[in-house]
């Protein structure tokens, strides 16, 4: 938009910033108005190994499920657990605002929807399911909305009806 026959100047404010959160610990929030499909971060840290990772966090011996990994592909994934990533403390929502996307090595953070100052950003960290459901605990969603699923863990793949048995022939 031109004002007085310039460019309007865009403002440097940054999209974000750190505070705490309802959902758990600390979060992210937008400080100003952010448009669906806008890029607002990149989730930055180490590329590493699987059994790196696996080295990094005991999660068999954690409470409650609690890392700052993404994966990246089957092999790798991102440890954000490092301080300029202000990514890794995006929390995780059922009915989420953003959405992580992979672009080669780099996760980038989009909004999905229009999000308005003040609004906690999240993206739904679609954790693939593991062991039964007493593990459910340990992944338990405190997102708050109405469609959480209650595990930041996917759905249950949804089993296949077995088609109607065929009529036997007279
Ligand atoms: C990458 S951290 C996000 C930042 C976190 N709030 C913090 O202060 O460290 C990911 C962890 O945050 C917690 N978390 C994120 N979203 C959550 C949710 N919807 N419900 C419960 N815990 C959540 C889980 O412990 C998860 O492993
Ligand atoms: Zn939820």
């Amino acid at each position: 938009m031109k004002q007085n026959g310039k460019p309007a100047a865009r403002s440097s404010r940054r999209l974000y910033e750190i505070g705490k959160s309802r959902i758990q610990g600390s979060g992210v929030f937008a400080t100003r108005r952010i448009r669906p499909g806008q890029k607002i971060i990149e989730y930055t840290g180490d590329i590493i190994p699987n059994d790196e990772a696996d080295r990094r966090y005991d999660e068999e011996n954690m409470e409650r499920h609690h890392t700052f990994l993404f994966t990246l592909d089957d092999d790798r994934c991102i440890d954000g657990n490092v301080k300029t990533n202000d990514a890794r403390l995006i929390n995780h929502s059922c009915d989420p605002n953003c959405e992580a996307i992979i672009e080669g090595d780099h996760i980038w953070i989009y909004a999905l929807k229009n999000i308005q100052p003040g609004t906690e950003l999240a993206y739904d960290y679609k954790y693939e399911r593991t062991g039964g459901k007493e593990r459910e605990k340990f992944y338990i969603c405190h997102c708050g909305s109405a469609k959480c699923r209650g595990s930041i863990m996917l759905p249950p793949k949804k089993r296949k009806k077995k088609k109607a048995a065929k009529k036997s022939a007279r």
